[in-house]
């Protein structure tokens, strides 16, 4: 099923590859010009534009509080939540919970550990994607919490190694759901690396600064910030900036990102809250566009000092901070308030407290604590995370259809991530975790703020006994869990009585908060695990956990006969891999990042890191320029781009990979055809820039104007149902003086699931920002002069056809 048509896409496209990997993406790369952020002020007022009627109900409230209570409502305190702003008993207002995380309500006991965002990325299903933040966002609110610290839109895998955004990201952020009452987007901007993410103290007791992301103005348009375009066009109620700087200027107090991108292009009607202890500055972060300071005390220290608090009681009566951009701060956090209607809300559960580590008697302010505890919000969500579990493994690997399995009467399971989970069900902030996390058991999340107080796991060797005996109770289940016992035995001969007819071997990688991986490997020497066991048996098949992407050596091994990659499904982790084995799932999930053949392939965008720089003098050193720019992932060799824009590095310097973005095989095959292009009556007389409209949110209406229409038929040509997930890339021109465009853009996808000989059509509509480039100089989504090439296909590399059409004539 998988053609290379990397010909086929030159051909489709013009561009030459380019032989030097360091000169492809643009014009030498001038540091100096990303030393500072340009200043764009004042910040915009928020009008409640979509939002009028809770923006008046914001508006009204707002008038009635004093200084003081407006300090309160933009400024964290210590309380039973994550994040938490105090109830104003006087106006009847109960205060605000904000609770971790994206898959799962963190603290809370009770809850449901969903699949992780790397899963729904991987899954490319935007019905499973939204009734997931529908029963995630039922959760959360039975629990009293009002506010999602997630899904995480950024990173976007510029670095193969970042782990966090594995574990947190959310990846098709063009189609967010936002649950209906628990409604937060976390989301960041150039932060793709937790190395130095925070500022730090020498030896000496000087201050290092965090890491700067320097990156271009049209790398940030048509990459970084196109996920926070898309998520405020759908109404996010709030976003988070971040730990690091972008060009030389914390993420807080950035006023180009959040003033002019954020508030004013874009539209955004909703606030910005810091990460935890990312607010450096008072009165300046406000001006620059932050709008509620979490935890809210410098150094997290209850009760502390605070650079929001007292110092905006004091900023404003002495001029520096005018009275009108303080209430912007409270109308933006009281809009959204309004508009999802969480002024009855459920009370937060009573054990929240000791969960949060403190004691209620501790509190100085009142918060809306219910005496209700242990309350059970997880409902029938197991369904679905067991379905989506499965729908986000990818089958890398296939040979002879050795999957599905049909009922093999002598199956051995090896490797630590088989297991049981042996050192309980939170793994939090356990310090021992930091590194590769914990030995035996499977791994079923990822650590730090994104993970879960698991109420119970269904690990893979519990599963894969029940589905054996289910069709046969004599069958033989044969197991070692201990990588280095396996690899140390130089194979696993010596303990079966007979060599089993498969060879299920399960791999892990660790991925946390504030933890990059130092390699591409799979974690405890899976690598050497799996050549240990496929010496000797000839049907081995791999399944991988995983936060992101891992190289795979093996991948070509003859003896390893399938591959699957089954990323962070959740609870239901064993009963979703179970499901895809034995086939009662067909598989279809595609891969939302590339893997290449080599770690060494991913060097075009390395994470910014040294000895060197670990124990620099200078507070400025820690520098990441972007210089592969629009070249990310199948833009550029390194690794996942959740989902807008993916053609690059690899593509571009027509790299051969193991397993390209879009990549992902089936039980059944598919073919598509009849691919065409056709304009819609928006599309006459175009002119090259959007026509100048109000902003609403998401930015200039006509940049959502469908233009074109792209269709194609598909078809299942195997034997079994299965879903298809046809793929649909532009090739963009190349326009004049600008940095290079990527030779393919993702512009659209959708899951289909077709019987066996089924066909049907598939539509795919264009936006005039879906064909269009920023224009640095113009400051417009510009369409540029000439051909734009339609690829339709199963991956990046796998073209079924193409077609053409030229907008401006
Ligand atoms: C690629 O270009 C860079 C920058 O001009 C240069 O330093 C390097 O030597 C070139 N590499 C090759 C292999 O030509
Ligand atoms: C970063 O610097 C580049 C180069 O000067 C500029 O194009 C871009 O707009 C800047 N972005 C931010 C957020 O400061
Ligand atoms: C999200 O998907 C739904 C259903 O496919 C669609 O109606 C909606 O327009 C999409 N939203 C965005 C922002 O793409
Ligand atoms: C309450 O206020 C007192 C006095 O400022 C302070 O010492 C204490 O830490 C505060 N408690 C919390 C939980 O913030
Ligand atoms: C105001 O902020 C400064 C740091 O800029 C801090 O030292 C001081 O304690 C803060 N004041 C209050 C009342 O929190
Ligand atoms: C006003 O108050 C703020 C917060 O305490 C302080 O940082 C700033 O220096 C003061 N400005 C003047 C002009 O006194
Ligand atoms: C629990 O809270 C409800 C609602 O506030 C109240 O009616 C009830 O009396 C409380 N029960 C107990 C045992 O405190
Ligand atoms: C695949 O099938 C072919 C033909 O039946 C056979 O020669 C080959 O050994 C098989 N390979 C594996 C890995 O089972
Ligand atoms: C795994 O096996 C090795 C080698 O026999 C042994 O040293 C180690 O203690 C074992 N680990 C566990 C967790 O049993
Ligand atoms: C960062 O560099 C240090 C020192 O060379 C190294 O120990 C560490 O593993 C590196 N971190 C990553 C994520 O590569
Ligand atoms: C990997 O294997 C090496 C020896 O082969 C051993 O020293 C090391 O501890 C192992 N690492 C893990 C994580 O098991
Ligand atoms: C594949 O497995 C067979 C045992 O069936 C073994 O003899 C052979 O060496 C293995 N091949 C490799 C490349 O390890």
């Amino acid at each position: 099923m998988k053609m290379r048509t990397a010909a086929a896409l030159l051909a489709a496209t013009g561009f030459a590859y380019g032989q030097n990997a360091s000169m492809i993406s643009g014009p030498p790369w001038m540091h100096s010009k990303f030393t500072s952020s340009p200043p764009v002020y004042p910040s915009p007022n928020a009008i409640g534009l979509g939002w009028d009627a809770a923006f008046q109900q914001a508006s009204d409230f707002v008038d009635q509080l004093t200084l003081q209570e407006k300090t309160m409502l933009v400024t964290g305190e210590t309380g039973p939540c994550t994040g938490n702003i105090p109830a104003i008993p006087r106006l009847g207002f109960e205060g605000l919970c904000l609770m971790d995380g994206p898959l799962a309500i963190r603290q809370a006991d009770f809850a449901s550990a969903f699949p992780a965002g790397i899963t729904v990325a991987a899954a490319w299903d935007r019905d499973l994607a939204r009734q997931r933040g529908q029963e995630l966002g039922a959760e959360f609110k039975a629990k009293g919490a009002h506010v999602i610290l997630g899904p995480v839109a950024g990173p976007l895998g510029r670095s193969g190694e970042r782990s966090t955004g594995l574990c947190e990201a959310y990846g098709h952020p063009s189609n967010i759901t936002i649950a209906s009452s628990a409604d937060e987007l976390q989301d960041y901007i150039g932060n793709e690396q937790e190395t130095q993410r925070n500022p730090s103290e020498n030896e000496d007791g000087k201050t290092i600064e965090a890491v700067s992301s320097n990156i271009d103005d049209r790398t940030m348009h048509e990459v970084y910030l196109w996920p926070f375009q898309n998520a405020v066009k759908a109404g996010v109620a709030s976003m988070m900036c971040s730990y690091n700087r972008i060009n030389g200027s914390y993420g807080c107090q950035n006023s180009k990102t959040q003033n002019g991108l954020l508030k004013d292009e874009l539209g955004f009607q909703g606030y910005i809250m810091s990460d935890w202890g990312a607010t450096h500055s008072g009165y300046p972060a406000i001006l620059a566009g932050e709008d509620m300071d979490m935890p809210g005390t410098i150094g997290f220290t209850p009760g502390g000092p605070s650079f929001f608090g007292g110092n905006i009681t004091k900023s404003v009566n002495n001029g520096s901070l005018p009275l009108e951009r303080a209430n912007d701060m409270c109308r933006r956090i009281m809009t959204p308030y309004f508009q999802f209607q969480q002024t009855s809300y459920p009370m937060i559960d009573a054990s929240e407290p000791a969960l949060a580590g403190n004691s209620v008697s501790d509190y100085n302010y009142t918060f809306n604590l219910g005496n209700q505890s242990d309350i059970d919000v997880r409902d029938d969500h197991s369904h679905l995370i067991r379905e989506l579990g499965a729908a986000g493994t990818v089958l890398l690997k296939n040979t002879n259809n050795t999957l599905p399995l049909k009922t093999p009467k002598n199956v051995g399971v090896f490797g630590n991530d088989a297991a049981d989970i042996t050192i309980g069900l939170y793994f939090g902030s356990d310090p021992d975790l930091q590194n590769i996390g914990y030995d035996i058991g499977v791994l079923p999340i990822g650590g730090g703020s994104g993970t879960a107080r698991m109420t119970y796991v269904v690990n893979p060797l519990d599963a894969i006994k029940q589905k054996v005996a289910s069709y046969d109770e004599k069958a033989l289940v044969q197991y070692v869990l201990n990588n280095t016992l396996v690899i140390d035995s130089g194979g696993f001969d010596i303990l079966f009585p007979r060599p089993p007819e498969v060879c299920l071997v399960f791999l892990k990688t660790w991925a946390t908060e504030g933890y990059d991986r130092p390699s591409l490997l799979v974690d405890w020497n899976g690598t050497a695990l799996v050549e240990s066991v496929a010496s000797q048996c000839p049907n081995t098949v791999v399944i991988t956990h995983s936060g992101g992407l891992n190289v795979l050596p093996f991948a070509d091994h003859p003896n390893v006969t399938a591959i699957l990659a089954a990323h962070y499904p959740g609870e239901q982790v064993g009963n979703s891999i179970v499901d895809i084995l034995w086939g009662d799932m067909n598989p279809s999930g595609h891969l939302p990042y590339t893997i290449a053949k080599h770690e060494d392939d991913y060097s075009f965008a390395d994470i910014t890191n040294s000895t060197a720089l670990l124990n620099t003098q200078d507070p400025n050193a820690w520098q990441s320029d972007f210089k592969e720019r629009l070249l990310v992932d199948y833009r550029k060799l390194k690794y996942s781009l959740p989902l807008t824009i993916r053609a690059g590095y690899f593509d571009y310097v027509n790299q051969s990979v193991q397993y390209e973005f879009g990549y992902g095989l089936s039980y059944t095959t598919f073919s598509m055809g009849s691919v065409s292009v056709q304009p819609y009556a928006s599309a006459l007389d175009l002119s090259a820039t959007p026509p100048a409209q109000q902003i609403v949110p998401g930015g200039n209406p006509a940049l959502w104007e469908k233009l074109y229409c792209v269709t194609a038929t598909v078809s299942n040509t195997g034997s079994v149902a299965g879903a298809a997930v046809p793929q649909v890339y532009l090739g963009l021109p190349q326009p004049a003086n600008q940095d290079t465009t990527p030779r393919q853009v993702l512009r659209g996808f959708e899951k289909m699931m077709l019987q066996p000989g089924e066909s049907r059509e598939v539509r795919f509509d264009l936006t005039r920002r879906d064909v269009s480039y920023w224009d640095v100089v113009t400051q417009q989504w510009t369409i540029g002069q000439g051909s734009i090439s339609v690829m339709a296909g199963f991956s990046s590399r796998d073209v079924q056809g193409t077609a053409s059409f030229s907008p401006l004539g």
